[in-house]
Order: structure tokens, then sequence, then C-alpha cells
């Protein structure tokens, strides 16, 4: 059977561009007929036009059937869910008929059936002839439909089979996802063109390969012959200055449009340049995804892409692992962003079996590994957003890469060329990695890496730039460590930068989960939530990941000094005159003077207006300035006033403010003992009215007349993606830091009220020696706890802070000075700055997919609950949550979390770093917890 033939196709025009052409084309998207049959193993008859296809379904083109009713999805990261026995495939094989009449316009004669994206092997009929098959899901066919249209009513009939010889050139970490997916064309336009527009010295060379002739009225270019060149002033293209020129490729029979970007990109001294200037991707890997219809998108969702993209100081995307649909890279083009095109290959499943049989290296798979390219190279190699192409992702090394590698760098020298999978990069032009360390990262920035055996390759591969194709892998809670990162990139020529692991949660809309991951479609082979690791919820909700990466990629830095700010402009090629500088000082979180600060378009050193001094009367009294960086004028992609980047200095602190609590509790014993009253078995604290502990236990039990459960000592967060995947939670609870008891030793009423206790999970010798140390003062109660660990504490712990419950309803927002609006740990929460903020108990949280820990809040000095305020000497973080950390720990979808009886807040001394580890480094050695000896204070105050 074909579809286990080598042969990536038949019948097939030659690739060529996606152009814009002024000659009809008939848009054949819209309702289908269909059918699907659980084997490859039925009649064609159906391509026959009199075939009655009365009962069958209908379908949407493009789509996916199995997002329709037929089938279900199936994820797999790795694995291949069919046996690995190419060029073979199951007999279970979901097969699609497809058909569609269409009436021909009058007067319409011969044209091209182009299809844009099927999945993954189809066969099409026209009129009941076979015009061919194709392969290379994400990539175009064309088919001469002349010879066999017929005026008025025609039928188009297309199979498609999830399953086939090419099914192992796909193993792609996404959803299995069959079906015609992209748009379906009848086209009469012929053309094709190579446009080769370079820039140097500010001037642009252009010339074009194809037949006709090329016209760019802006630049007076007029009638340019195929191989002619004109050199002349022009700007140049940049994803920063997406500067374009309107050309038009005149032909005898149709006239098409183009746009056209000078650039030029080289690799100067082991530096990757474009237009001659140092190129630093700040990228993400993106996936066409949409929660509702998989890899069939919108042009309004690709655009949304894009402008969020742009929006969070994203300079650059890898089409992982496949070329998109070609209008995202008209996108691009036009709003700027650097674009490296990915080649649709992947054979990650052969890693599972030592390689063996690999299609990167079997002859046989050659023709289909070089069409692939060729037909990427075609279709996008007028994109001037296009800089370099890859070969494809995790396909191990072979044969075949010489093979495309070669075509390529033949048919396009202007573009390096890219691929991870080898590291001996013998067939690239750039070395990249993915995932590596921070370490080894400044290692290879300073040509110091671990030489290859080959002293000649070794040799090469050092004078190239480095970049990390995936970073800082976006699943769940995180990435940590991102800021470091972005330090090397910066501070080391030889690092053109890298692109985060990934842009979109892959979560499917369900019913019931609300978004689904692996193996809630019941399949037998599956990796779970491992597609859930993007920098946007399913929905494009940004999550925190993509607000820290803004902040770590902001294109201007500011520097505070005495009285001055140096403001750095990072840009590599814009200047800073599009930007509006505004400067804010505020007082305890209150805006107390704003000014406009004139910075010169090249950056420099600004002289700050005088500040206000602190304001003695107002809480913590911190005076902070924060300049803003914001857009002067309106973007293509987005407002006047979007904030493009912030710096924050503090200004002044009241004297002693770290200290003042201390003295306070140790100069007004008398209070706590003259309020005390003991009532059966509590005592209530008269200073702090309606406040008691339990006698026994020394447990609060009562503050400020709310039934409260703690403070007492917590150990426990509910494990993020990077703890789970990284083996930190696995070693949690193994010592069952989830499963805590509490022993008190002793209850001491005196000057203060001291309870003693050891806090230690059960079979083994473990423990922390947890001293409360309560006292009275103006009105409110001090807390001191001192904690001391005992035994041999090996690796870091989740947290360190006190857990207390409420009742539900007796905190609904929460208002706090301290680092914020969003969430933020000991290594992310670049983009958490000092201010007052207000949030209900709902925006506290943030709905990660696979529920984990989240939503803290770090460097609170002080929180009001609506019942009543606590401090910190100097501050603490803050997590407040309808559910307990136990709770969220069991969740394993979003509609699994429901508000319990209870309101759960965590203040905390410290929490663990957060990491990359479910691919990638763990926390920096910096920011690990590790149990030690600690005091920490809280002041409890009505509010
Ligand atoms: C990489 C791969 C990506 C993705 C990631 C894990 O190895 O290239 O496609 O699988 O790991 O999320």
């Amino acid at each position: 059977m074909d579809l286990e033939t080598f042969s990536p196709g038949s019948g097939l025009l030659e690739p060529r561009a996606a152009l814009r052409s002024d000659v009809p084309a008939l848009d054949l998207n819209g309702t289908w007929r269909f059918r699907l049959s659980p084997t490859a193993n039925v009649p064609d008859d159906f391509a026959q036009p009199a075939f009655d296809d009365a009962g069958w379904d209908e379908l949407p083109v493009p789509s996916h059937w199995n997002l329709h009713g037929h089938g279900a999805p199936a994820y797999t990261n790795v694995d291949f869910p069919i046996p690995v026995d190419p060029p073979r495939v199951p007999d279970e094989n979901p097969t699609g008929d497809y058909r569609r009449v269409f009436d021909l316009p009058e007067g319409w004669t011969g044209g091209r059936l182009r299809f844009e994206g099927a999945d993954s092997f189809a066969r099409v009929w026209l009129n009941g002839h076979e015009l061919g098959f194709w392969t290379g899901s994400r990539l175009p066919a064309e088919f001469d439909a002349g010879p066999y249209l017929r005026p008025g009513r025609n039928v188009l009939a297309v199979r498609v089979h999830q399953w086939s010889a090419a099914s192992y050139l796909e193993d792609q970490d996404m959803w299995w996802l069959p079906g015609i997916f992209r748009d379906v064309t009848l086209t009469r336009s012929t053309a094709d063109v190579f446009v080769r527009a370079s820039y140097a010295d500010g001037r642009g060379t252009l010339s074009f390969e194809g037949s006709g002739t090329l016209s760019v009225p802006e630049l007076g270019v007029a009638d340019l012959a195929p191989g002619a060149e004109v050199t002349l002033e022009a700007e140049p293209w940049t994803a920063e200055t997406p500067r374009l020129y309107d050309a038009v490729l005149t032909l005898p029979e149709e006239t098409v449009r183009l746009r056209v970007g000078f650039r030029t990109i080289s690799i100067v001294d082991g530096v990757l340049l474009a237009n001659g200037r140092p190129l630093l991707f700040k990228g993400v890997n993106r996936h066409e995804f949409h929660p509702e219809s998989g890899r069939t998108l919108t042009y309004e969702t690709m655009r949304e892409d894009v402008l969020l993209m742009k929006r969070h100081n994203v300079n650059a995307v890898r089409t992982s692992h496949y070329p998109p649909h070609p209008d995202f890279l008209d996108l691009c083009d036009e709003l700027g962003l650097w674009v490296i095109d990915e080649c649709d290959l992947e054979t990650h499943g052969f890693g599972m079996i030592g390689w063996r049989g690999n299609p990167t290296d079997d002859p046989r798979y050659a023709d289909a590994l070089l069409d692939r390219m060729r037909r990427m190279v075609e279709r996008d190699k007028n994109h001037p957003s296009v800089i370099m192409w890859s070969l494809g992702n995790e396909a191990g090394v072979g044969r075949n890469l010489a093979v495309m590698s070669d075509w390529t760098r033949e048919r396009d020298p202007s573009r390096p060329i890219h691929y991870e999978g080898d590291r001996s990069c013998a067939h690239t032009d750039v070395y990249s990695r993915m995932y590596a360390s921070h370490a080894e990262v400044e290692l290879i920035g300073r040509q110091e890496e671990a030489p290859l055996d080959d002293p000649e390759l070794d040799a090469r591969r050092r004078g190239m730039p480095f970049m990390q194709c995936e970073y800082a892998h976006a699943m769940g809670n995180g990435p940590g460590g991102l800021a470091e990162y972005q330090e090397l990139f910066e501070k080391y020529p030889r690092l053109a930068g890298g692109f985060i692991w990934e842009w979109i949660d892959h979560g499917l809309a369900h019913p019931e989960y609300e978004y689904a991951y692996g193996g809630d479609y019941g399949e037998p082979v599956h990796d779970s939530n491992f597609v859930i690791d993007g920098l946007v919820f399913p929905d494009r909700t940004p999550s925190p990941g993509l607000i820290d990466l803004k902040k770590v990629y902001e294109p201007v830095r500011f520097e505070f000094g005495d009285g001055v700010v140096r403001v750095v402009n990072g840009h590599g090629f814009a200047d800073l005159s599009h930007l509006e500088f505004l400067a804010t000082v505020e007082a305890d979180g209150e805006t107390v003077a704003e000014h406009r600060l004139t910075v010169p378009a090249e950056g420099g050193e600004v002289k700050l207006p005088a500040a206000p001094g602190p304001d003695s009367d107002s809480g913590s009294g911190e005076v902070w300035l924060t300049v803003r960086a914001v857009l002067a004028a309106d973007q293509p992609w987005a407002g006047a006033g979007h904030e493009v980047a912030w710096g924050q200095a503090l200004l002044s602190q009241p004297a002693g403010e770290a200290g003042e609590a201390v003295e306070a509790v140790e100069g007004a014993p008398a209070a706590w003992n003259a309020g005390l009253v003991r009532d059966g078995g509590e005592i209530s604290v008269g200073s702090a009215g309606g406040s008691a502990f339990d006698l026994e236990t020394g447990r609060l039990v009562r503050l400020f007349g709310v039934e409260v459960e703690g403070p007492r000592l917590g150990l426990w967060r509910a494990p993020t993606d990077n703890d789970t995947y990284g083996g930190l939670a696995g070693k949690w609870r193994g010592i069952g830091l989830h499963r805590l008891t509490h022993r008190v030793d002793e209850v001491e009423i005196g000057d203060a009220l001291t309870v003693r206790t050891r806090v230690a999970p059960a079979a083994t010798d473990l423990g922390l020696r947890a001293t409360y140390t309560w006292t009275a003062s103006d009105g409110g109660l001090e807390l001191t706890l001192d904690v001391e660990p005992e035994g041999d504490w090996a690796d870091p712990i989740p947290r360190l802070g006190l857990d207390m419950t409420l009742p539900a309803g007796a905190v609904e927002h929460v208002t706090w000075f301290g680092r914020g609006p969003g969430e933020a740990y000991p290594d992310t929460g670049m983009a958490a700055r000092v201010g007052r903020w207000r949030a209900s108990l709902d925006e506290l949280q943030t709905p990660y997919v696979f529920p984990q820990e989240n939503g803290h809040r770090a460097d609170v000095r002080w929180a009001d609950f609506g019942a009543f305020t606590v401090r910190g000497f100097p501050a603490f973080g803050l997590t407040a949550r309808p559910w307990s950390a136990f709770d969220l720990d069991r969740a394993r979808h979003r509609p699994d979390l429901v508000p319990g009886g209870r309101v759960h807040l965590g203040l905390d001394l410290a929490q663990q770093g957060i990491g990359t580890a479910t691919c990638g480094p763990g926390a920096l050695p910096a920011y690990d917890l590790r149990a030690g000896r600690v005091t920490f204070r809280l002041r409890f105050e009505p509010s």
C-alpha cells in the first residue's frame, strides 16, 4: 500500500512560494461530507462523482476530525503510540473520507488544487480521477486540476489516513490530530519568485529569481528583470523596525503583490549578526494550538499570538516543530519577529529504542526528508522575518541531514542552518542546544566548552554562535532562573540568546476537566500533563511566567544612582525615541509625585526631581521611585502608553524599621499580663480584644473576634511540576513532609506566652523544634517563632512558614504593601514590584491547568485581610486560598478545586526556589531553602 511506502507523494507539482496573486482562487474551506472508518481497507468508490454520501456526517474543513466527535485525541511526547516498525503501520488506522461538491464559476479554466496541510497521509481525486497522494502534514501540496475540471458541478474527494510510513517522521511532542486542518483552495496562480533583498551600510540590494518583472514603486524600482540587481538607499528590516516595501511581480497571466524587507544575516567571528549588528534572540517556541480547534487556527488567533509576543518584549519565534500556517509568517514580517522556520521532522521515538532504524539515517527515507525541506524553503523563502532554516527537531543523527542541509545551503545561502539534534554541528551554521544549565552556557559563552572528539569539527563548532533553541521549560509554576540566563546571554557576544519552551499550554477544552491533557481520553500510552508547559494558558491568558519574561526581556534598563537614573538602551537596532519616560514617587504605596523625564534617544544619565522624604504617619513609610518606559505613540502591536520597561529604587525608609517591633515586644510585657483573663480552658488577652489561646495547647483560637486555627509551623507546598519531575517532591514525600505531626512540649505563661513544640514526620528522627512566643502591645499580638532543626536534613525543604485557617467568608479581599500584583518565588517574580496592592481571594490564585503551588506574594510588609492585619518584621510571603495546600496537591484538574469551609493563609518566612527541572536545571543553589535555625516575627493587629 502507498501508505507504507517511503515515497513522500505522487502527482505533486513542484513546490513554490506562498504568494498573493490577483488571479481568482476558489475557497474550498467549509462544510464537507465526512465518513470515518477504523481501518484503511475501505473501498475507494466514494471518490466517484455518483457516489451517494447522503448517510455521511458533515465536518468543517479545515479541522481535525477527532475534535469533532470522530474518535478522540491522544497525547504523547517521545513515545510513538504505534509499534515502531517503519514503514509498516497498524491495521487500526483511522481513515477519514471527505467529499466536497463545488461549482466552477463560469468561464473558469485550469487551476491547481492547493492543500496547506493535512495530517498525515492524504490522497485526492477530482471527478473520480486520482490526482495523487502526499505526506508532510504541515506542508503545502499542489496538484494540477486542469485536465479534470468540468464546467459546473465538480466533486472533490480526499482520503486521509492517520498512520503511514510518514508518521515515523512526525513524532513531535503534541496531540495526535488527524485531518485536513489547513485551507484548501483551487487557484489559477502558477507564479513563483525568490526575492533576494539584503542590507548593508544604509543600502539595500535587490534581485529576484523567477520570471516576469519586479517593481518597488516606493524605491523607484521599475520592471527589474530576473537576475538583475539594484543597490539603493533603503531602510533595513529588523524585528524592532519591521520596514516593508510593497513590491509587484508582473507576469503575463497574473500580478503578484509582495512585501520586501531588506536585511542581512551573517556570522562574523562567531557572533550572529543582523545587518552587521549583534542579534540576540529573546524568543519563544510556538506550536500552533487552540483549545477548541487544535492546530487549526484563525487569522485572529495567529495575530493574537504575535501581538501578545510583541507586548511581552519577545523578539523571536521558533516555529516548533514544523512550518506554521503561512499567514503567521506574514504577521511576523509585518509586526516584527525574527523567525527560525523549522522543518516538519521529528523522529524522537526512535531514541527510545537506541535510535535503531532512525529514518534520519535510512537512505530509503532520504527523498521524504529532502522533500519536506524543499517544500518549506520554497514556500517561505520570501519572508524577511525568516532568518534561519531548521532541519527539524530531535531526529537524531544520520546521512539524511547532509542531504537536507546541502540542498538548502545551495538553494539559499543567505540564511544560516540550524539543527539541535547533532552535537557535532557538522551540517549547521550555529551551535544550538536545549536546556543547558547556566554553568554550561557560561562555559560555552567563554568558548571553554568540553571538546568534541574530532578536532576539526570541534574547531568549527567553537567558532559558531551559540543559542538555546529551547530553555526555561514553562511547565506549571515557573520557569525559575530566567534572569540569570539573560545575564549570561547579554554578557558573552558568542551567545545569541534563546527560545523559551514553550508558548502555549496545549490543554484541550473538556466538559468535565475544563482543560484536558494526556490520559484524559483513556490513551493507553501518554505523557500526562507534559503538554501543559506554556507561557500562556490554553485560552491565551498570560501566565506569571510570561509576565516575568516580559521583565527579563525588557529592551531598556534603569540604573539608579544618587539623584540620577542611567537609562540604558538595550535594543539591538532601535533607539529610545519611540518611548516616553514617566517617574512616580510613592510613599507606602500612595502616589505623592509624578514627573516626565527627558531621556536622550541614545539613553544616558538623567537627573531625578527631588523626592519627598518618608512620611512617618503612613504605614511602613517606605518611599519608592518607579520609572516606566511607555510607548509614546500607537504602534501596530500596542497602543500609546503601553509599558515596555520599568525600574524601581527605594528612596527612603524610616530608620530602625526592622527593629521596631522587637522593641515593642520587649518593652511591653505589662500589657500582656494586665489584660490576661483565664476563662475555663482558655486564656483571653484583654489588650488584644477578642483574642484567646487554648491553655493546654497554647494555640491561638480567636483573633480579634475571628475563630482561627493556627498559626502553626508549616513546611508543605503542593509540589510544582518542577518539584515533581525534578525529583524533589519524591524526596519530600519520602521523609513525610506532607504528614507532619505537632507535639506540644510545654506551655509557659509569664511575660509572654511561650509554647514549645516539636514538629516531625513519622518514621524518621528528623524534626524541628518550634517555639512560639506571644506577647501583646498597643492592641495587637506579636509572635516570634524560633525554629531549630534536629537530625540530618539533606535536601531542600518546600517552604518554611506558618499555616493558619479562618472560617470561609472571613477573608474576601487582601490589601497588601509588598511586591505584586502577581506571584513571586525566590527565583521568579521579576515582574513583581513594590507597591500597595489589592486582590480578591479568587485573584490571588493562579489557575495552573495542572493544580500546584501558586499565588505566593513576596516581601509583604503588611497585609490587611479585612478581619485583621499582619505585619512582618521586616516582611513575609503570603498565600491565601479557599482550599488547603493538601487539596491543591490532590487536585488533577482545575474543577477539582472547590472552596471548602475555611480560608487557608500561608504566612511564609521562605519558599524553595522554582527552577526549571521539568526539563533543565533545578533552582540555582542560591535559591535552595535548607532547614536551619531561624527566627520569624509577625504582628497581628485589628484592621
Ligand atoms: C524537548 C522537545 C520539545 C518538548 C520539550 C519538553 O526535548 O524538543 O518538543 O518535548 O522537550 O516539553
